[in-house]
């Protein structure tokens, strides 16, 4: 599994991790995650929001005895994002995952808190060492832009995204921005939430070719192309461990030059937005 540095940390982290939203409880989902631990993708993505801590639980049961393997991310709801709820937040989804830390701790969307309250109360996690970093997720330019003047350079780790086949408007302006001030970007609902290009459309077929001449599958070489530049990251979600495994194995796979612009015909990328600011 190939790994890079997340974001400003100093950290190494595997470039195809594991997301838990819908994940059910059970002794499947935690043979998924754990067949996906042992494959390299220790990076898990997590929220107070699953099943209503539900999930956190999940997580807590397949990481027990394995903690300082994991890149544990969890994230507190915009509702709960004021200065005082978020320190309590983080303390309710540390004892759901039975740890006493994150490693990266997201606001899940902006909502009506002020983002000073909520960033001051990151900080103030990071340094009792309940949290090792801070980002944000469905951060758009401005929104971005704010968290900078906020948090300085170098604070903000990570923005958790929309990313996949069919749906590249991050490339048009957030990538560039996260990549020029070392933010991670991890790319959620990588498969479109479950709506995957079906083996008979056009863009399936371009799909099966490259993955063909690869012995791969297709959803393997969705996973490498959205992971092709070095500020990308993945969480694809999957209930079963040949699912988890298959996932696991897109790290593997190294695609040309040519079936990336094989791809980028297939998928094309659509015009920026109008309202797209300059920054
Ligand atoms: N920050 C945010 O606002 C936000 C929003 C959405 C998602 N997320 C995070 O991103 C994660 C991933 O996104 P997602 O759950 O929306 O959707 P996704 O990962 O794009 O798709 C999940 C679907 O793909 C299927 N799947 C996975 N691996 C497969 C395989 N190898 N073969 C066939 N089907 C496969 C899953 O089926 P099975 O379950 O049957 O394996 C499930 O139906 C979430 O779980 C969550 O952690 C974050």
């Amino acid at each position: 599994m190939e790994r890079r540095r997340f974001g400003s940390t100093k950290r190494e982290i595997a470039v195809i991790g594991q997301g838990t939203w819908y994940i059910e409880k059970g002794a499947a989902a935690i043979a998924a995650l754990r067949r996906g631990f042992d494959l390299g993708m220790t990076h898990i993505d997590t929220a107070e929001m699953y099943g209503s801590g539900a999930a956190e639980e999940v997580v807590a049961e397949a990481i027990a005895g394995r903690r300082d393997e994991i890149f544990l991310v969890s994230k507190v709801l915009p509702q709960n994002a004021s200065r005082r709820g978020t320190i309590l937040a983080c303390d309710r989804s540390l004892v759901r995952l039975n740890t006493d830390r994150l490693d990266c701790y997201l606001l899940h969307w902006r909502g009506q808190h002020p983002l000073e309250d909520t960033i001051a109360a990151f900080e103030e996690l990071k340094s009792a060492g309940k949290i090792l970093s801070w980002g944000v997720s469905n951060f758009d330019l401005p929104d971005l832009e704010d968290v900078r003047k906020i948090a300085g350079e170098g604070n903000l780790v990570c923005n958790q995204v929309l990313y996949h086949l069919e749906e590249r408007a991050i490339e048009h302006a957030v990538i560039p921005w996260c990549e020029k001030r070392a933010v991670a970007v991890v790319a959620y609902s990588p498969f479109g939430h479950g709506r995957f290009p079906g083996p008979h459309t056009t863009r399936g077929r371009v799909l099966k070719q490259i993955a063909a001449a690869h012995n791969a599958t297709v959803r393997q070489v969705a996973l490498q192309f959205l992971v092709r530049r070095s500020s990308l990251f993945v969480i694809p979600k999957a209930a079963s461990p040949e699912h988890a495994a298959e996932n696991a194995r897109a790290g593997e796979i190294q695609l040309t030059n040519d079936e990336v612009a094989q791809i980028h015909e297939a998928f094309p990328l659509g015009s920026p937005p109008s309202h797209l600011p300059m920054l």
